[in-house]
């Protein structure tokens, strides 16, 4: 499973492109306007720090506005990976961009309906938001087990990238369905660390060792 980190926060990315566990990150309007960033410039910066696709959403919702946006988002860097909405227009705009070679996460999908009309644009990436759906009092998880069966039955190449994570059950839930990417919040991901169990062994085991007055090095 691919771990994509969902923020436009550059400290949070460097720091945790340094674990090596990064695999992409995706970005949306309310990100960048929480980064108080110019969009370009952080996408650019994002692009150099971690090598794999970095999602970065149109703001048109009209065919011919989003392809204007994707032409100049998709120069920015070769891992740029194009977000669109799962609008009519979006998904037409998805064909044509992807046929043309360009990675694109197709974005607020709520539905096994919509994620079909998805791989059929033929999306690089389909963006199932769990907690969203949670919210509301519906299953999320319920709704990536569907997608992953229904692009199973086919050869689809679009990824099952589960987005709107809130907290490790999402993530251990959607690696036992096999989706293939997650999307996590900064906090999300440290949090996949922690284990009490693992906490108070390492205090054990430093105790003991400085017992034996010994050092390694
Ligand atoms: O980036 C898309 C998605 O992950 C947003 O999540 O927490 O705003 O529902 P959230």
């Amino acid at each position: 499973m691919k771990f994509f980190i969902d923020t436009a926060d550059l400290a949070e990315i460097k720091s945790l492109a340094s674990s090596g566990l990064l695999d992409g990150v995706t970005t949306n309007p309310s990100l960048i306007a929480k980064s108080g960033r110019d969009f370009k410039e952080v996408i650019k910066e994002i692009c150099s720090i971690v090598p794999g696709p970095v999602s970065a959403e149109v703001a048109g919702t009209e065919y011919e506005q989003i392809m204007k946006e994707a032409k100049v988002l998709r120069k920015i860097a070769d891992n740029v990976c194009i977000k669109v909405p799962l609008t009519p227009d979006g998904l037409r705009a998805c064909r044509h961009l992807s046929d043309d070679g360009t990675m694109v996460n197709v974005t607020l999908c709520f539905s096994a309906a919509q994620a079909l009309l998805a791989a059929k644009s033929n999306a690089s990436f389909i963006s199932p938001f769990v907690g969203r759906v949670d919210d509301i009092g519906w299953d999320g998880m319920q709704l990536i087990a569907d997608i992953v069966e229904m692009y199973q039955n086919y050869s689809f190449k679009t990824e099952v990238l589960v987005a709107s994570v809130r907290g490790p059950l999402h993530v251990i839930e959607a690696a036992k369905m096999g989706a293939h990417v997650a999307t996590l919040p900064p906090a999300v991901l440290r949090s996949l660390f922690n284990h009490p169990l693992t906490d108070k062994g390492l205090a054990q085991f430093l105790k003991d060792w400085q017992g034996t007055g010994q050092t390694i090095v």
